[in-house]
């Protein structure tokens, strides 16, 4: 894939192929040496058609935003987007982006069809911690994703591997997201916050079936509070994770800055069709038997150039609910894969017995329990040999 530059504005600005009727800026026809021979007619014809353009794609824009998605903050009254250039678009977005983002390769997608369900875009931030990677320049970010009632997983890992703001000399940041939830006491959320200053929610409704939007959700915020910090981590709230272990990984010479994303990898696997699974995916939702290559959910970790990539892409991917493999979907639509750890035994899924010696070599496990996770980490904590 080659990344055309006309291409791009129009997928960000979201125009489709009428658009690119419009002259660029230096082949004005007002300008034109034909127009010069032939002044009259020539020139009217050009202006009314100028016009027609014009009136065309502020037609197409109202049509896309307006009757659809209320809430879309994307390119309303812009008709011009694609002739700006693509870094301009997103500081409209997010008013933050900072430049780091032109030393990226731009995103290579072929605009297509639009979904909007799990377009981040379409769901504001309630609660956002906007200003915590202003006052330092985090080289990880740790994004657990968690339910709003669940404030004992919250408070687990705040005692244990969120404890650390400085891991090998690198400074860490975790944040957790938030959906909306019907059961959830919105001032004890609020109090929780002011305490901690870690809680960012959106307005989605935070359920199973939305933990792609969750995810999306991430990806802009990530994008667009925190696009100075160079690596950052989804990591579920039911995880040990070795922290000292990934910053080292991640110190590694040889580990990539750009497009990297790494964990347990997923090859090959196959789309659950059996209704009783927790897992499963209607045809309708996703036609293909196989997914992508992708990193299992549990704790993936990512270059922080990805989120904005993935933020873009999103909008031409159909969402379905396994939040994951739709990370995965977003990365074969980007011309990328995820790239293995140097060590691929150091993300484990499932253990069955607690085991000090090899938790001292793992970067993940899944655990059970908060209560497990504190237990476990004090022990691991203790001093001493681990092996
Ligand atoms: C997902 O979130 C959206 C936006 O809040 C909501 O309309 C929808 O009902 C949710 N879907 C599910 C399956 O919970």
């Amino acid at each position: 894939m080659s990344a055309s530059s006309a291409a791009l504005p129009r997928l960000l600005g979201g125009f489709s192929s009428e658009e690119r009727l419009v002259p660029p800026a230096d082949e004005s026809p007002l300008k034109s040496t034909h127009c010069q021979k032939k002044p009259k007619f020539c020139c009217w014809f050009l202006v009314l058609f100028f016009l027609l353009v014009v009136f065309w794609c502020c037609v197409v824009s109202w049509w896309e935003n307006f009757p659809l998605h209320k809430h879309y903050d994307g390119f309303s009254n812009q008709c011009y987007k694609d002739k700006e250039p693509v870094f301009q678009v997103n500081q409209k977005h997010s008013g933050m982006l900072t430049e780091t983002h032109t030393t990226t390769e731009p995103p290579t997608v072929q605009p297509g069809i639009r979904y909007h369900q799990a377009y981040p875009r379409n769901y504001q931030f309630v609660m956002d911690n906007r200003d915590v990677c202003k006052s330092r320049t985090p080289f990880l970010v740790l994004m657990v994703p968690v339910a709003p009632h669940n404030v004992a997983a919250r408070d687990a890992i705040r005692q244990t591997w969120g404890k650390e703001s400085v891991v090998q000399g690198e400074v860490v940041l975790t944040l957790f997201m938030l959906g909306l939830s019907n059961d959830a006491d919105t001032e004890k959320i609020k109090q929780e916050n002011e305490q901690h200053h870690d809680l960012i929610q959106s307005s989605f409704m935070d359920t199973y079936l939305n933990l792609t939007i969750k995810t999306l959700v991430i990806m802009d915020w990530l994008a667009t509070r925190c696009p100075t910090a160079a690596y950052a981590m989804k990591v579920d709230s039911d995880m040990f994770l070795n922290i000292d272990n990934l910053v080292m990984m991640l110190q590694k010479p040889g580990i990539p800055k750009l497009n990297y994303l790494t964990g347990m990898l997923m090859w090959d696997r196959p789309v659950i069709r059996s209704k009783d699974s927790k897992w499963y995916v209607p045809e309708e939702m996703y036609p293909d038997p196989q997914y992508p290559t992708y990193t299992l959910g549990m704790g993936y970790v990512f270059s922080n150039d990805l989120p904005w990539k993935f933020v873009v892409v999103s909008k031409y991917i159909k969402p379905f609910n396994i939040e994951d493999a739709y990370i995965g979907m977003c990365m074969k639509k980007l011309g990328l894969a995820p790239t293995s750890p140097p060590d691929p035994s150091q993300f484990k899924a499932y253990n069955s017995k607690y085991n000090r010696c090899e938790y001292s070599k793992i970067i993940t496990y899944i655990l059970g329990t908060s209560e497990e996770l504190k237990k476990t980490w004090n022990d691991y904590k203790k001093p001493g040999l681990h092996c």
